[in-house]
């Protein structure tokens, strides 16, 4: 087969080389419709187990399954032709055991023909992520804050405040970028620590509520598009405000169809003479 005149999608190593370039741009993306919108200006496209709370209202990450990962990594990769796509590997499909992770992971890259899966830990994950990356699957790895932990950490706040938690993280981020993860998200890290880490480690450090000091960042997109009203935290900047875009878009079309004014002529199918 000819591939001439495609677009070739950005891999993983082309992410990795990135570091002390320019700064990496990564969004998530959930359908195929926002994939195709965010595509031309992103080089990693994260399908991630945000979806829970985001499209599916749970209270945490915990209850995403493989099957809805699966599912919205097919839509995802529809809809972007350009970007690197990553698949979260959601709670319970990696934890278990190194041979649990390869067999879920190896689903999701059939599956959905992705180019990699993230997933969260860090010193008792590496031997993981170094038995999938010697198998041939990327991993993107996720420190710092790790939503999947909510149950046992207790909150979502910021973290690397005290020797403890910054030791920690630290060494979290060093044991999964040696063991072979192409990339880190560090999420909820105070902005020294996030440099630090990012100075030491050989692979991008992708930040979310971890300053612009990180190799690149990535927020969720509906966050960023302003789709809720009562959420914004302070790592999050609204770029665009939809939730009430959308809410007058909603409110115009009850009335129309209220007032019999849509459809209108020229939306009916009329029969020619
Ligand atoms: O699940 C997710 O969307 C994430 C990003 C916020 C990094 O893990």
């Amino acid at each position: 087969m000819s591939t001439i005149g495609q677009t070739k999608r950005i891999t993983p190593a082309q992410i990795e080389a990135m570091k002390g370039t320019r700064p990496i741009v990564s969004l998530t993306a959930y359908t195929t419709p926002i994939a195709r919108l965010l595509d031309p200006h992103c080089d990693l496209l994260l399908i991630g187990d945000s979806l829970g709370m985001v499209l599916y209202g749970m209270e945490s990450t915990v209850g995403v399954t493989l099957e809805m990962m699966i599912a919205h990594g097919q839509g995802v990769m529809r809809g972007a032709k350009k970007a690197c796509v990553i698949v979260d590997l959601p709670f319970g499909s990696y934890q278990e055991s190194k041979e649990q992770a390869f067999r879920n992971a190896a689903r999701i890259l059939k599956e959905t023909g992705c180019n990699g899966v993230k997933l969260e830990g860090g010193e008792e994950m590496a031997e993981t992520v170094a038995f999938l990356t010697h198998r041939g699957v990327p991993v993107f790895g996720h420190v710092g804050l790790m939503p999947q932990l909510i149950n046992t950490t207790g909150g979502y706040r910021s973290l690397g405040r005290s020797d403890k938690e910054a030791d920690k993280i630290r060494l979290d981020a060093k044991a999964i970028a040696e063991a072979g993860a192409f990339a880190i998200v560090v999420e909820g890290t105070v902005e020294p620590l996030a440099r630090e880490i990012t100075q030491s480690i050989a692979v991008p450090t992708i930040g979310i509520g971890a300053s612009a000091a990180c190799d690149g960042q990535i927020l969720v997109s509906d966050d960023m598009l302003g789709l809720f009203n009562d959420f914004k935290p302070r790592f999050v900047k609204h770029f665009a405000e939809l939730a009430p875009v959308i809410s007058k878009a909603a409110e115009a079309y009850a009335e129309e169809v209220k007032a019999r004014t849509f459809p209108g002529a020229e939306h009916i199918f009329q029969v020619k003479k």
